[in-house]
């Protein structure tokens, strides 16, 4: 595929802290239009990737093209063009939604009037309007989920950068995010990049999935694809294929050796029944 069709390329991104390498030479080619699961156990460097390519961590090796855009030589243009959701939300707190929500429109600069005319359809969209006067501070973390994401969508960025997006989000709310989301990448051609744990989710939601283990890249492309690579057949779900690829069967048959303690199951359970009857 042609560059020009890429919205977002990394040539060996790289992130180090310390000894501990976060993010490993990471290749990724995400064409436009495309929502892109990114998934990856608790530590894989999910959010160390995404926060390289929305400018708030510098790398330590490697490069990207986001938009068009190095994040290395044009971070003011990609910021620009980008939306994000980070993973820490990075909200203020005393403002309210629309105080916050009015600060980003008017820092990517959107008229009052633009603001005017977006900021009751958003509120509506993520069910906030009842809410609209309170303090982000007093706000739960679904609301807080969705005032960041109100921040991401305000200014219509050519490249969505989710991190977790739907985590506390209830499922009515999650429903009428996911087709504004669709509808953006259809009708504008919108890329998504997200990262999720929930199998399901990315399973009904992506086109394309890129699956990170211990800071380095060990599948991607669309679902089927990965079906067809793993060996599991044509109805597998998401869920086995991850599994498989992060190599995490082995670990779930060893908790039951393990946590029998816990479980109520093998020898580990004995022990805590003597202590009882002891
Ligand atoms: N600022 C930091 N300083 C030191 N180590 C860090 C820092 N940020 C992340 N790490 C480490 O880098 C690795 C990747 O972390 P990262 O937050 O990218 O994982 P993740 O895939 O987003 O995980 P999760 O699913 O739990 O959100 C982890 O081992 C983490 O401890
Ligand atoms: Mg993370």
């Amino acid at each position: 595929m042609s560059d020009d069709n890429l919205t977002i390329r990394t040539e060996n991104l790289t992130r180090q802290f310390g000894k501990l390498v976060a993010v490993d030479r990471l290749n990724l080619a995400v064409p436009r239009g495309t929502i892109f699961g990114f998934l990856g156990p608790n530590g894989a460097g999910k959010s160390t990737t995404i926060n390289m390519l929305v400018g708030l961590l510098p790398p330590s090796a490697g490069t990207a093209q986001v938009a068009g855009f190095s994040i290395l030589d044009a971070a003011l243009e990609v910021k620009q063009r980008i939306g994000v959701v980070p993973e820490g939300l990075n909200l203020y707190e005393r403002l309210t939604v629309s105080e916050q929500v009015e600060l980003v429109g008017r820092l990517h600069g959107l008229s009052r009037a633009e603001l005017r005319q977006r900021l009751p359809s958003l509120l509506e969209l993520l069910d906030l309007k009842d809410s609209a006067n309170k303090m982000i501070l007093d706000y739960s973390a679904g609301m807080r989920k969705k005032t960041a994401l109100a921040c991401a969508l305000v200014h219509v960025p050519e490249v969505l950068f989710l991190d977790e997006p739907f985590e506390s989000v209830d499922p009515v709310s999650t429903r009428a995010i996911k087709n504004v989301l669709r509808d953006m990448v259809a009708q504008r051609g919108t890329t998504v990049f997200f990262s999720t744990h929930v199998m399901e989710l990315a399973e009904r939601f992506c086109d394309q999935v890129g699956i990170i283990n211990r800071g380095q890249l060990v599948a991607t492309g669309s679902i089927d694809e990965l079906r067809a690579r793993t060996g599991l057949g044509e109805e597998a779900a998401l869920e086995d294929v991850f599994l498989r690829v992060v190599k995490a069967d082995v670990a779930v048959e060893q908790d039951e050796e393990l946590l029998g303690w816990l479980t109520g199951s093998g020898a580990g359970a004995e022990r805590v029944e003597t202590n009882h009857a002891g």
